[in-house]
């Protein structure tokens, strides 16, 4: 089977109002599929229809190899499922909780203990077996939810914003947990507001506007897409621009060389196009920041006090952070250290969900 998941067509309509529009989408066998879009965009909605939860209205899906309307309780046993709201017996305990869930799915009693241990010790959460669900933290309610999901171990899992409200630590035995699963064979479908872990832990990426997918690669393919989309724009601007610098000064004065510069660096910054990089070096002297200031990829220096260089530079060139070293070391610069803030597939989000705003 290369799909876990194949949607036809799916859609969900409440009453007149499309919530999942025609979805098309083919999620691999074995991946980490990571699901993206704002507020209202139709992932919960389509996470339902995909777990049986609620019915297309519209269109099918197959879901481990069984069609989503035609075999629901086959899908049912092969998928786990941490919802978005958390939905436990706040009256049981912890324990009861997800024996229940392993009996709704007939587990043979030794292999649901065995199973139960391990689980509440992988997430840490069994020294709070017995206390009562409604008795719990959000964190901790979270945890006993994961473990329910898992326990009949399912071929696919969806996790509907799974860490929201989760420490640090414990996002961090979430996120391992995930990987984990997903190399012992699980396929993950994660929804998520968080873009550093959906750049972190997916394979592919897809995001959804308004009930329809508006985008669909791996996280790098995304942004790899979205530079190659705003070149040729950008190329037009910039023509316009060369044209007006080139009347109004003679090409090869420094003056002309510094309108340009300023006038490209305007063009990347509306693009969202620069990256940020910070040097620090320990004998910093004018001439070397004045190096760098010349460098044709920086845009802007800001120098501190400290020895530290701050500088806006072009994303794309890939020999930027070189030619700044470069500048630096040919001067007898001694640098302590270097670091620089690229761009993140949050920047691909909001462009994609934006221009469907504007279509
Ligand atoms: N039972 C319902 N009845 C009517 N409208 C609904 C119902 N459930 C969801 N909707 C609507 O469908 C749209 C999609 O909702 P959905 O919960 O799928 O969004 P989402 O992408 O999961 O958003 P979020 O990121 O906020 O969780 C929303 O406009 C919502 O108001
Ligand atoms: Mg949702």
């Amino acid at each position: 089977m290369k799909y876990a998941i194949e949607t036809f067509d799916l859609t969900k309509k409440f009453g007149d109002f499309l919530a999942v529009d025609t979805l098309n989408m083919k999620i691999e066998n074995k991946s980490i599929f990571g699901f993206l879009g704002p507020n209202g965009a139709g992932k919960t909605t389509t996470i339902k229809m995909l777990t049986c939860l609620a019915q297309p209205t519209g269109g099918s899906a197959n879901v481990a190899g069984y069609d989503i309307n035609e075999s629901p309780n086959e899908v049912r046993q092969k998928i786990g499922m941490v919802p978005q709201l958390v939905s436990l017996y706040g009256d049981l305990t912890v324990r009861e909780n997800v024996e229940l869930c392993a009996d709704f799915y007939g587990m043979p009693r030794d292999l649901k203990e065995v199973r139960i241990e391990e689980l509440m010790e992988l997430v840490d959460i069994k020294y709070a077996q017995n206390k009562l669900v409604r008795q719990l933290s959000g964190g901790q309610k979270q945890k006993v939810s994961v473990v329910a999901s898992l326990v009949h171990q399912p071929d696919i899992l969806f996790l509907d914003e799974p860490t929201i409200g989760l420490d640090p630590t414990t996002k961090r035995v979430l996120w391992d947990l995930i990987t984990d699963l997903n190399e012992k064979g699980h396929t993950i479908i994660l929804c998520s507001h968080d873009m550093y872990e959906v750049e972190l832990l997916c394979d592919n990426v897809g995001i959804i506007n308004q009930g329809t997918l508006a985008a669909f690669d791996t996280p790098q393919g995304l942004k790899d897409t979205m530079i190659r989309e705003e070149e040729d724009t950008k190329k037009a601007k910039l023509g316009t621009i060369i044209d007006k610098i080139e009347q109004e000064n003679p090409i090869g004065q420094e003056s002309s060389f510094k309108d340009l510069k300023g006038a490209v660096a305007d063009l990347e910054r509306e693009n969202g196009k620069t990256k940020q990089m910070s040097i620090m070096v320990s004998n910093l002297n004018d001439k070397m920041v004045d190096e760098i200031q010349m460098l044709p990829v920086v845009f802007e220096v800001s120098k501190h006090h400290s020895g530290r260089v701050i500088m806006e530079m072009d994303e794309k060139c890939k020999t930027a952070v070189n030619d700044v070293i470069w500048a630096v070391m040919e001067n007898n610069g001694n640098i302590t250290s270097i670091s620089t803030k690229d761009p993140s597939l949050e920047d691909v989000f909001v462009k994609v969900t934006a221009k469907e705003k504007e279509e």
